[in-house]
């Protein structure tokens, strides 16, 4: 819908808009004038009283500033400048909770990197790789091989063989290969720390390139899951990204505002609730961003010429709205017929205790002829159910009869059924 907005003959815009404040709006033009074509060009031009270019607030976007993030920038530039000189660096372990810049940086200083070498003739190969969207050991190693120019086949080989080719082209060369694995704690998580381990000990073998590895996480008890060889060796340098606080969002915000939105479309104080919003829960500018653009869409949707602040109240709620939709669906079954047996036996009442819930969930589970899990399973599930914050689990003490947990939705009841319908389990 919005493809070919940057396209669009901008001269026509002041005369539309002069004649509607003319007062003939488009909405008093006789039917028969109005056709469907004239409503699209007329939303389409509407819309561009919003956004100038809203690719600038995708997630991907590398801005070529990264405001509040200059030390950081410094820090790991430094450390990765040797290889300009074909030394090995250290390696580095980048961390910090979600949306604190860690991607951007990292990557912003890899191309800077990489565009160097490239320009002075330095042997330096670098490869990017989000172990979340790689998935597995496999796909990793073939993406660093497929860096190096070696072609391996989506599948088929073993871990073993792509380890190999990968030494292979590697030995005897002077290459300083910088490998960046970002969310590096799914990886280890899914197939534990074997990969890594591997990537830190090849150096003695590889007779002339050397690796650095740059790894990066947003989960701060990682750490705890990896052998403590692979931890020394992979944070030799360490770096914490700290959360942004309100007055540092709204400079984020402003610099891309400034590109994304057409002049005078956004004020201070949306740009202000934005990164205050964004600040009470942790300094992320991700979900600042959001914010920004689902204002600027709403403001876009509704026709109206400027974002305004209830643009941005309207945007927190389709945020968190999404936010639950997206958490529910991506449920297991029995999680979802826990969430199912809350919500029937909080019709009444706010909140239940555990063993109604199991009584619930079990009677649900016969209905559909499934075996259901045992109790202690549920317990655990009613655990991470609260974590997400769908459910509120609290602990009460019951007397003489032990200590239970009385829970109750911790998300709106309509939005529950709404989803829990469409996946055909009400
Ligand atoms: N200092 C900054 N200046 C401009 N934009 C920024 C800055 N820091 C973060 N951003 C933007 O905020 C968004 C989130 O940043 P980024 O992806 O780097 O977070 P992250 O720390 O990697 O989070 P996660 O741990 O969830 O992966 C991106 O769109 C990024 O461009
Ligand atoms: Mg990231």
């Amino acid at each position: 819908m919005f493809k070919n907005q940057g396209t669009m003959d901008v001269s026509v815009l002041p005369q539309v808009l002069q004649w509607k404040q003319g007062g003939a709006g488009v909405e008093d033009l006789e039917p028969e004038v109005r056709s469907p074509v004239d409503e699209v060009f007329d939303q389409f031009l509407k819309g561009n009283t919003i956004f100038k270019n809203r690719d600038v607030l995708r997630h991907d976007y590398v801005p070529e500033k990264l405001p509040h993030r200059e030390e950081e920038i410094r820090t790991l530039a430094s450390i990765l400048a040797p290889a300009l000189k074909g030394q090995k660096c250290s390696n580095v372990f980048i961390y910090g909770k979600t949306g604190t810049g860690k991607t951007a940086v990292a990557r912003y200083v890899l191309d800077k990197l990489t565009a160097k070498a490239r320009q002075i003739g330095a042997p330096v190969v670098a490869c990017y790789i989000n172990c979340r969207m790689a998935g597995t050991e496999y796909r990793i190693l073939a993406s660093l091989c497929e860096a190096l120019g070696v072609k391996v086949p989506f599948t088929g080989l073993a871990k073993a063989e792509v380890l190999e080719r990968f030494k292979k082209a590697l030995i005897g060369r002077e290459f300083v290969f910088i490998i960046m694995l970002d969310e590096v704690d799914v990886l280890v998580k899914a197939h534990g720390d074997a990969l890594l381990y591997e990537l830190t000990r090849l150096n003695p073998e590889l007779k002339g390139s050397k690796i650095c590895l740059i790894g990066i996480s947003n989960d701060l008890t990682f750490k705890e899951h990896l052998d403590p060889r692979v931890l020394s060796s992979l944070s030799e340098e360490e770096m914490v990204f700290k959360p942004y606080n309100a007055s540092q969002l709204r400079d984020i915000l402003w610099d891309r505002a400034r590109e994304a939105f057409v002049d005078g479309a956004v004020s201070e104080a949306v740009i202000g609730l934005c990164a205050a919003l964004s600040a009470q829960e942790h300094g992320d500018a991700r979900r600042a961003l959001d914010l920004l653009r689902v204002a600027g869409e709403i403001a876009e949707r509704e026709g109206a010429r400027k974002v305004e602040v209830e643009h941005v109240r309207k945007a927190v709620k389709c945020i968190e709205y999404d936010r639950i939709v997206e958490a529910i669906r991506s449920l297991p079954l029995h999680a979802k017929l826990i969430l199912l047996a809350v919500y029937e036996k909080t019709k009444k009442v706010s909140s239940v205790i555990t063993g109604e819930i199991y009584a619930a969930y079990s009677a649900i589970c016969s209905r559909m002829g499934l075996t259901p899990l045992t109790q202690r399973r549920i317990s655990s599930i009613i655990n991470e159910l609260d974590m997400m914050g769908l459910l509120n689990a609290q602990l009460v003490n019951m007397g003489r009869y032990g200590r239970t947990k009385k829970i109750r939705l911790a998300v709106q009841r309509s939005i529950v059924r709404e989803i829990l319908t469409q996946e055909g389990l009400t």
